[in-house]
């Protein structure tokens, strides 16, 4: 078969104002031609990184949004004014309207945790392409119903565990799982230390019932890459966790927060993988890690973020592997502009591969079901704190009569 040949293709450059050249000279220079048309449910802090990146990965545009939040409306319509003075959202008065607008292709969906059920029931009478912010759902039954509609739904049905495109977890991937560097791996580690939740619009995150619980909203991203990279089921969680530090005189509407703030989780899954998982909330940096070992090598990247001033490496990622191949060291990254659109360019090509996906093409982005187990995993934890004791999932996954 004959092969295409690739184009240089910047949406970097294609971004750039250049006004000396007339339009029938540009190329490296051409403004993207947007071939989709997308609605944004819900322009909080997510809904607007979507909005960016969506006019930055340059085959969409942002037709227009739906949010109750006067003020949320308002600053997506200003972040699209500073893309672009001549672009302008359409504003729907209500969800029905936002997701069944003929003239869109696509829905994506950041609003609260707690409500994605209720937008998904209505976003899926659309057929449009879905994707859908983390963690899908905040009980075991909701992200269940959703993982169901997702199997029979007859468009694309994304996931936004987008943390899978971190630089770090990409290489990482490549040689653990493509390459198979370290042989079986045998156990994971993955730790998770950085500032608290910030604010929110009505202060969600704040309170478990909204959320899901710490374990579910913030670390599905993680119970997500546990789960890919131990290529198998969690079979039984142990956790222990509190309110440390944070939030604890916090109230809102009279009520009291009742987030955990850290957490050590341990999952044994089928295959016999161990995993576990370090959470602190109170450090004035951003750092994550991920170790993986196997029979035949050792793999550790991080990523940290750390606010002080002098030139540091961001990312890291070692590989070794004594006597069995070679070993290295190196820095994962991406082009800068996509490193600062958000989630260190992780939001950058789960955009992209949702429209490759939209097209047809086969990519890794997080399914339904996949979605699904990550929120096993954090649900199980949650109630593992809760109760002091191991959560089997074969168990828990019983008392909802879910058979899988
Ligand atoms: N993938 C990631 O890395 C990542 C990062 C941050 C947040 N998120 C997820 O994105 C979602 C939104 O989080 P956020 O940080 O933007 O919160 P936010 O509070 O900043 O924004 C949520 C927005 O949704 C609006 N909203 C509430 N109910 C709505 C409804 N029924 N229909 C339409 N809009 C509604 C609110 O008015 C608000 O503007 C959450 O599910 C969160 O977990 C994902």
């Amino acid at each position: 078969m004959e092969k295409k040949d690739k184009e240089f293709r910047s949406s970097h450059f294609a971004r750039l104002p250049v006004k000396y050249l007339p339009p029938e000279d540009k190329y490296i220079f051409a403004p993207p031609n947007p071939k989709y048309k997308f609605n944004l449910i819900g322009t909080g802090m997510m809904g607007l990184e979507h909005l960016r990146v969506t006019y930055l990965e340059g085959r969409a545009t942002i037709h227009g949004i739906y949010d109750p939040n006067p003020q949320s409306v308002a600053a997506a319509q200003g972040v699209l004014s500073q893309i672009d003075s001549n672009l302008k959202l359409k504003v729907y008065d209500d969800l029905e309207s936002a997701c069944m607008d003929p003239e869109v292709d696509g829905l994506i969906i950041s609003t609260p945790n707690f409500s994605h059920i209720s937008v998904i029931r209505e976003a899926v009478k659309s057929k449009k392409h879905i994707l859908l912010e983390k963690p899908m759902a905040t009980t075991i039954p909701d992200a269940h119903e959703i993982y169901s509609i997702a199997k029979n739904y007859p468009a694309v049905f994304q996931i936004g565990l987008q943390y899978r495109y971190k630089a770090m977890y990409v290489d990482a991937i490549q040689e653990a799982l493509n390459h198979r560097k370290l042989g079986d791996i045998k156990m994971i580690h993955i730790l998770e230390h950085r500032i608290p939740f910030l604010d929110k619009v009505k202060q969600w995150n704040k309170f478990n019932q909204y959320s899901g619980g710490t374990l579910v909203e913030k670390c599905c991203h993680y119970f997500d890459l546990m789960n890919l990279f131990a290529q198998s089921r969690p079979k039984k969680v142990y956790a222990t966790g509190s309110m440390a530090v944070n939030f604890r005189s916090f109230e809102y509407n009279g009520r009291k927060s009742d987030i955990l703030d850290n957490a050590v989780v341990s999952v044994d899954y089928e295959n016999g993988v161990r995993a576990g998982f370090t959470l602190c909330m109170f450090s004035p940096q951003f750092y994550e890690e991920l170790m993986l070992c196997g029979d035949e090598g050792h793999l550790r990247t991080y990523e940290s973020v750390d606010f002080l001033p002098g030139p540091k490496q961001k990312t890291s990622l070692e590989i070794k592997v004594g006597e069995n191949s070679t070993s290295r060291i190196s820095q994962p990254c991406y082009p800068t502009y996509i490193e600062q659109s958000g989630h260190s360019g992780a939001t950058f090509f789960e955009h992209k591969y949702f429209i490759d996906t939209i097209e047809g093409s086969k990519s890794s982005v997080a399914t339904a079901e996949e979605g699904f187990w990550s929120i096993v995993v954090g649900y199980a934890a949650q109630k593992s704190i809760e109760l002091g004791g191991p959560i089997k999932i074969n168990e828990l996954l019983q008392e909802y009569s879910i058979n899988l």
